[in-house]
């Protein structure tokens, strides 16, 4: 050490956590040993057998063969920005206010949460929920306040218990659809409910609409700004699922609401937009194609083998004794329920180090007290789901 001191890091890091990596570390260590490893883990279609459409890597390419590697401009390349607004208006958002191209959805997150939260504020999100909400409010020293989506009726928002959550600190709510973990398209009459409850309670909702084109059975999507004009949403949107480039890292967010309402919470995110200088350059040229070139094969193709994944992983899971799974209707996510005497981290940990199958422990997305669950991602191939759903079924009858 010489005459250097341990560098000491922020107080504010302690409460991060992040179980859909956490749990590589442990699959890291038994892989070590020479187990075959079945990865059920990580939503990134690219490591399975999912590749980027060619004409959204061309316009790449050509973007970089012309120079356009310098910054771009901070809220985005304006016919990404154009884009993005035509495609807003076609689904029907009512009102569109501003729109920002971000380092993946997951920077608009971190700007929208940033530009919105003092320490001690209040946000509610969904239990379970997408991880990196959490993180990010941890980060600014705010407070994250769990809301209950309902198992018993196919994991919709349960409106009652947001209603319960809200105290004069909240300031804003997350609904996430389709959902990630559970895979569930909300119904319009939720929607509607949360949009109510925001109203009476003045909260600013963010809608994160990362999987809207991914829907099974001809499913329709309502996006939450097609409802209501005046109320301050920020919707998340990107190409890193539904156009299988989660590596571009191209996501932004959508402003939408009443003027009055929105403005100066959105010129506090267009500081914070301008201060980054801007997201990844080139890639923004694929946001024009991808959103408004009407011949794109790959959404069909994509949803036809996510569909027979998804009905594997219905019945198979249904089928092991102690475990139920409510069916996914979008996404790639099954949220599955474990009635074992066991708790869920230890279930995935032990399943893990004895098959090599690697699922989340549902407490990593939150969940209601008491209940125990596991998150798989069925984008491997059939193969490797069957392999693993019949590992996790001797599994269960040998301990259980
Ligand atoms: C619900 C949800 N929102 C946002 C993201 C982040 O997406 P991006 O790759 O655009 O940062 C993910 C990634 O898994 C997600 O599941």
């Amino acid at each position: 050490m010489g005459d250097w001191r341990e560098i000491k890091p922020a107080k504010r890091t302690e409460k991060i956590k992040y179980a859909i990596r956490d749990i590589v570390v442990l699959a890291k260590e038994v892989e070590k040993t020479g187990k075959e490893m079945l990865y059920l883990n990580i939503g990134d279609p690219n490591i399975y057998d999912f590749e980027t459409p060619k004409f959204l890597i061309d316009r790449t390419i050509e973007a970089m063969n012309n120079n356009r590697n310098g910054y771009a401009p901070s809220s985005g390349i304006q016919e990404a920005v154009d884009a993005i607004r035509t495609e807003s208006i076609l689904k029907g958002f009512k009102s569109v206010h501003d729109i920002f191209v971000t380092t993946g959805a997951s920077e608009a997150i971190d700007i929208a949460l940033t530009a919105l939260l003092d320490p001690g504020d209040q946000f509610l999100l969904p239990a379970p929920t997408y991880p990196l909400y959490n993180t990010i409010i941890n980060k600014l020293n705010a407070e994250t306040k769990y809301y209950y989506l309902d198992e018993n009726n196919n994991w919709e928002p349960d409106l009652d218990d947001i209603e319960s959550k809200i105290t004069e600190k909240t300031k804003g709510i997350l609904i996430i659809n389709p959902n990630n973990p559970t895979g569930t398209n909300y119904s319009e009459k939720s929607l509607k409910g949360v949009l109510d409850i925001a109203k009476k309670h003045n909260l600013l909702i963010f809608s994160d609409e990362i999987y809207e084109k991914l829907l099974f059975d001809n499913g329709k999507h309502i996006s939450l700004a097609t409802l209501d004009g005046e109320a301050p949403i920020i919707t998340f949107n990107g190409l890193s699922k539904s156009h299988m480039v989660p590596g571009f890292r191209i996501g932004w967010g959508i402003v939408t609401g009443a003027k009055e309402v929105v403005c100066g919470y959105n010129e506090a995110m267009q500081k914070l937009v301008r201060a980054r200088l801007s997201a990844n350059h080139p890639e923004q040229y694929a946001i024009k194609p991808a959103l408004l070139d009407q011949n794109q094969p790959h959404f069909a193709e994509m949803l036809e083998k996510l569909t027979v994944r998804r009905d594997i992983t219905f019945k198979r899971l249904n089928e092991i004794k102690g475990v139920s799974l409510v069916k996914p209707q979008g996404a790639f996510y099954a949220f599955a329920k474990l009635d074992l005497d066991v708790d869920d981290t230890t279930f995935c940990n032990n399943l893990l180090k004895e098959t090599g199958v690697v699922v989340v422990p549902g407490s990593g997305f939150g969940q209601v007290p008491g209940t125990n669950h596991f998150r798989v991602v069925f984008l491997p191939n059939e193969e490797i789901l069957l392999k693993a759903y019949d590992q996790i079924e001797s599994f269960i009858k040998k301990h259980y």
